[in-house]
């Protein structure tokens, strides 16, 4: 952070007003389940997106991207302006967000760094609205809950960018704890408890380097086959309001109400909030081998049932089946491209790392970037 600041006087030649740190984020257990009301075992990775600001006079704000050296701009005067090919669509989204709500605003300074890799599947995104939402509300004055902030992060994907996501890559980003995964309700916004990460393991993220160019709406589209089957299960058991609220029994009284594809999307995401709770009742008992097992059904789930996966994706997996060091992998996030994680002995990670990313390429010629992950704190405001 240090550099950082000293990077952003040297550039504008004022010190920040405000300045802030917020973690990418990785999705252990339950895929697609947040916009469904339920349960996700997530964690924040040390990897942070840096952004500081200084209020100026005027409506026009200036950001500068240390990492490219892009500079950008965009005018408050101008709210209802196309979202910009570039990093400050985020930024500028935020503002509007968070104005919404009720934070006055001028125009600002400001500058980004990040450590978080760009569009591969640990939430490059959030990352950038929570650093920029903390340090914008220091800088003018504002205040919002941790909730409500990940809210206007989510408002950012909804509504300015036309993805529907749901609340887990903010909520991550602002909740995580050093070296411990947090279990969080979906339909309360809570922070359940925090679990430790089993001892001796890390989780390596190996990215598969190719991503589908339909990805946002691929993702609407399963959005909206979980709430098609969410409201034929509210006509047969009223008391249900999202899948969160679904058994596999009563799922399975169902399966001639729906088509056959709705049905599938529904049983991955009633099948991710059971495997969430059951990995925390592992943990507990120190079943380790049980919790990675988990991440196989979790991806052959993602694969069979909700289609989110790639054969670039499934390969990874089936490589973390032979490979020794491995007990458990899977696709995390949002789907079609992006990361796998993988649940490896420490002591094993960086050979492990290594031998399937050879492997990788030997089949699909790509070199395939990996990392051994620490698991930090969520985002946190810089004190001067
Ligand atoms: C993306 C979305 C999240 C969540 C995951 C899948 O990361 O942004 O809201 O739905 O996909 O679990």
């Amino acid at each position: 952070m240090k550099d950082f600041i000293e990077k952003f006087r040297s550039h504008y030649g004022v010190l920040p007003a405000a300045a802030a740190r917020a973690p990418g984020r990785l999705e252990i257990l339950g895929n697609h389940t947040d916009y469904n009301e339920g349960f996700v075992l997530s964690c924040a990775v040390e990897q942070s997106t840096f952004f500081a600001l200084v209020p100026v006079e005027g409506t026009v704000c200036k950001v500068i991207d240390f990492r490219s050296g892009d500079q950008m701009s965009f005018d408050l005067g101008e709210p209802d302006a196309p979202p910009a090919r570039n990093g400050s669509k985020y930024i500028k989204g935020m503002v509007l967000e968070l104005m919404k709500r009720g934070m006055k605003c001028s125009g600002f300074n400001a500058a980004i760094e990040s450590t978080v890799p760009l569009s591969a599947g640990m939430s490059s995104s959030a990352a950038l609205e929570v650093a920029a939402g903390f340090a914008l509300m220091k800088a003018f004055d504002f205040s919002l809950s941790p909730a409500d902030t990940a809210r206007a992060g989510q408002g950012v994907e909804n509504i300015y960018l036309g993805l529907k996501s749901g609340l887990l890559d903010q909520f991550s980003s602002i909740f995580g704890k050093k070296n411990a995964m947090i279990l969080s309700d979906f339909r309360s916004v809570e922070v359940l408890r925090t679990v430790s990460l089993p001892e001796g393991y890390s989780i390596v993220v190996i990215n598969s380097m190719k991503k589908h160019n339909l990805v946002d709406s691929e993702y609407n589209v399963r959005r909206q086959d979980c709430e098609e089957a969410a409201q034929i299960m509210t006509q047969i058991f009223p008391d249900s309001k999202t899948l969160r609220d679904i058994s596999w029994e009563q799922l399975n009284c169902a399966r001639d109400r729906m088509s056959d594809r709705v049905f599938r999307r529904a049983l991955h995401v009633v099948g991710e909030c059971t495997r969430v709770i059951e990995s925390v009742r592992l943990l507990e008992k120190g079943d380790v081998a049980g919790f990675g097992k988990l991440w196989f059904e979790s991806h052959e789930s993602s694969k069979v049932n909700f289609e989110n996966s790639t054969p670039e994706l499934d390969y990874l997996v089936e490589l973390a089946k032979s490979v020794p060091g491995c007990l458990g992998a899977r696709l995390s996030g949002g789907g079609f491209g992006g990361i796998t994680v993988h649940l490896v002995k420490t002591e094993a990670a960086p050979e492990y790392a290594e031998r399937v990313a050879a492997a990788y390429k030997l089949k699909t010629g790509i070199q395939a970037e990996y990392i051994i992950c620490s698991v930090g704190n969520g985002a946190e405001l810089y004190n001067f």
